[in-house]
Order: C-alpha cells, then sequence, then structure tokens
C-alpha cells in the first residue's frame, strides 16, 4: 500500500493543485516579467530531467492528494519534452485535470499533439490585440503567432480557452473593452490579472497596477456585469456574467482583494524545488534529494513539510513586503 497524505498547512489549507515549471526560459520578454535582454538562465545539469519531472508529479498524484497539474514557465512550448511529459502525466489517471499555461508561440504546431497526449485546456497570455502595443509589451512581433495559437488550441478541443490579461498603466489600458469583445466573438474566457510585484527588474509599484476596481469601471462602459452565480471557492479569479450570460470574464485581484485564505497551490520549479507559495521567501530543495537516491516516501515526506510552513498570506499589502528573490519566469505562473 502506497502511504497517502495531504499537503496541509497550519491554516487548515489543503493543497491539490500542482504547478509545474518545466523552464524559465521564455521566446518573449514581457516589461512587467523581465528585462530586454533576458535573464542568465537556469544550467541545464540544474534542470529536472523529463524523467524526474514525471517522477515528483508521480508522487504528488499518488501519494500526496494532487488532482490538477498545470506545466508553466517560463515559456512550457519551449520544453522538447512536453508533449511526452503529459503524456506520461495523463497516464497517472483519467479524472486529472491537466492544463499549460503558454504565451502561444508555436501552439498552432502543438495544440493537436498536446490535446492526443491528454492535455484538458490552456490558459493564453495576451495583453492586447494591438500589434504595435504588443510589441512595446513583449519586445517581439509576434501577435499573430498568439492568435494562431488560441485559434487552434480552440479547434483541438483545449476548451475553454482562457486568456489572461495584465493591463498596464499608459499601455493598454485602454484595451479591456476590445480585448473582452473579441474573447465572446471566439467563445474564449478572458480573465483580467492584477500586475504583481514578481519581475525580475523590481520596477513594480502599486501606483502603476490597474486596480480590479478600474478594470470594473472600464468594462461598465461598454458591458452590463453581474456575479456569476457559483462561489468563487478556491479559483482566484471572481466571475462575472456579461450582458447577462452565457459569456463570462474574470478578474484576479491579487493585490487589492487577495485570496490566500482559500489557497489551494503548490509549485515545483524547473530546477526542483517545492515553493508553498508565489511569494515565499523559502524553497526545499528536492532535486537534492532526489539525485542523492531519496526514496518516494522520503521525497514525499520533503514535500509534506514544505507545505507545512506555508504562510497564511503573501503580504504584499504589508509595509514589510519583500519581493521573492526569484522572479515568476522562475517560479511558474
Ligand atoms: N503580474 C501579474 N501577472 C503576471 N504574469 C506574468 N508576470 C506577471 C505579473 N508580474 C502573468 C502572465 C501569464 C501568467 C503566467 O502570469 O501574463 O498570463
Ligand atoms: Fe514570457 Fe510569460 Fe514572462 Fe511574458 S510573462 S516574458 S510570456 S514568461
Amino acid at each position: 500500500m502506497i502511504k497517502q497524505r495531504p499537503l496541509a498547512d497550519a491554516y487548515g489549507r489543503v493543497a491539490t493543485d500542482l504547478r509545474v515549471s518545466l523552464t524559465d526560459r521564455c521566446n518573449l520578454r514581457c516589461s512587467y516579467c523581465m528585462p530586454a535582454e533576458g535573464l542568465d538562465w537556469l544550467p541545464h545539469d540544474e534542470t529536472l530531467t523529463d524523467d524526474e519531472v514525471v517522477r515528483l508529479i508521480t508522487i504528488g498524484v499518488e501519494r500526496l492528494g494532487v488532482r490538477e497539474v498545470r506545466f508553466t514557465g517560463g515559456e512550457p512550448l519551449v520544453r522538447r519534452g512536453l508533449v511526452d511529459i503529459v503524456r506520461r502525466t495523463r497516464a497517472l489517471g483519467s479524472e486529472l485535470q491537466l492544463s499549460v499555461t503558454t504565451n502561444a508561440l508555436g501552439l498552432e504546431r502543438n495544440a493537436r499533439a498536446l490535446a492526443e497526449a491528454g492535455l484538458d485546456r490552456v490558459n493564453i497570455s495576451l495583453d492586447t490585440l494591438d500589434p504595435e502595443r504588443f510589441h512595446t509589451i513583449t519586445r517581439r512581433d509576434r501577435l499573430d503567432d498568439v492568435l494562431r495559437g488560441a485559434k487552434a488550441a480552440h479547434d483541438a478541443g483545449l476548451t475553454p480557452v482562457k486568456i489572461n490579461a495584465v493591463l498596464l498603466r499608459g499601455v493598454n489600458d485602454d484595451d479591456a473593452c476590445e480585448l473582452l469583445a473579441w474573447a465572446i466573438d471566439h467563445q474564449y474566457e478572458l480573465r483580467f490579472i492584477e500586475q504583481m510585484p514578481l519581475d525580475a527588474q523590481h520596477d513594480w509599484h502599486r501606483e502603476q497596477m490597474v486596480t480590479a476596481d478600474e478594470i470594473f469601471a472600464k468594462l461598465a462602459a461598454e458591458f452590463t456585469l453581474s456575479p456569476a452565480t457559483e462561489p468563487r471557492g478556491s479559483a482566484p479569479a471572481e466571475l462575472f456574467l456579461v450582458d447577462g450570460g452565457p459569456a463570462t470574464v474574470g478578474v484576479i485581484a491579487s493585490v487589492t482583494r487577495p485570496f490566500c485564505g482559500d489557497c489551494d497551490r503548490v509549485r515545483l520549479t524547473a530546477d526542483g524545488q517545492v515553493r508553498n507559495c508565489l511569494f515565499a521567501r523559502e524553497e526545499s530543495d528536492l532535486r537534492a534529494a532526489l539525485r542523492a537516491g531519496a526514496d518516494d516516501d522520503e521525497l514525499a515526506d520533503r514535500w509534506v513539510t514544505a507545505m507545512a510552513g506555508k504562510l497564511p498570506g503573501h503580504g504584499i499589502n504589508d509595509p514589510s513586503f519583500l519581493q521573492p528573490d526569484r522572479p515568476m519566469s522562475a517560479i511558474g505562473g
């Protein structure tokens, strides 16, 4: 019998949603994420191999109650083994929820293979439909690739395709309504995310952040929003019906309305560190233990211990808040 235990913390929360970063590299350079020149990427030998990733996911699913696996980056599509990792994860159970958070570059080529490997859904990052603004934000001219990638994902049945948008003051903060009309037209589910202090450059300023309240006000100019009936639960997005439904729009107010009390997430970085929170200042090194020959039971123990120390909240709104040492691209979104 395999020993089972939950990934519980001292505040009564249980993590069942595992976010696995497969690489810290990316083919875009979003200004709220990394500098134009990119970052010092993780050396190859510090990155988990496909077998190591699958082994840790298996421990999470078989011993620790993980029910949902989300692959993130950096950009997970730049990892060559992605389709195979998805296939091997799917083999762990048909009821597992599997998704990828991607910028959609190259998704046109991969969507069908990912669906056939057992992926359920994709979350696509897209902040504007204007090519020039897209270039300003991502520092690359790839808007068309993203649009084709989204369509390919929809056509491959990776639905509902969710679109994540970050609004930046003075850059794309008047794009909210256009994005929503476009998303509804294509049957994509749009969610706005408040910009969080996770950029490598440490350039985040509260005044620059477009808040959830501002986003509502912008959308209200062209749409009627009413709270969707289902309770938010542990899903971070507050969902609203658009013009009476069935279309919806989500707002993820991580900063102005934190949802840490309902968090059910745990993260594994591309170099095999467990993080109990995006904003954690400590990590637990499963890679070192794994490479030193630890068995599955010991790795599960270490993972449980790492989760037990999860803090009650991210503390972004506390004067003493310190940004985590690693940027979002190295943690996984
Ligand atoms: N704040 C909010 N969202 C961010 N993302 C990346 N960096 C930030 C940030 N600082 C988004 C990306 C992507 C998801 C992984 O998180 O746009 O949709
Ligand atoms: Fe790449 Fe995502 Fe960071 Fe943009 S936000 S640079 S797509 S990792």
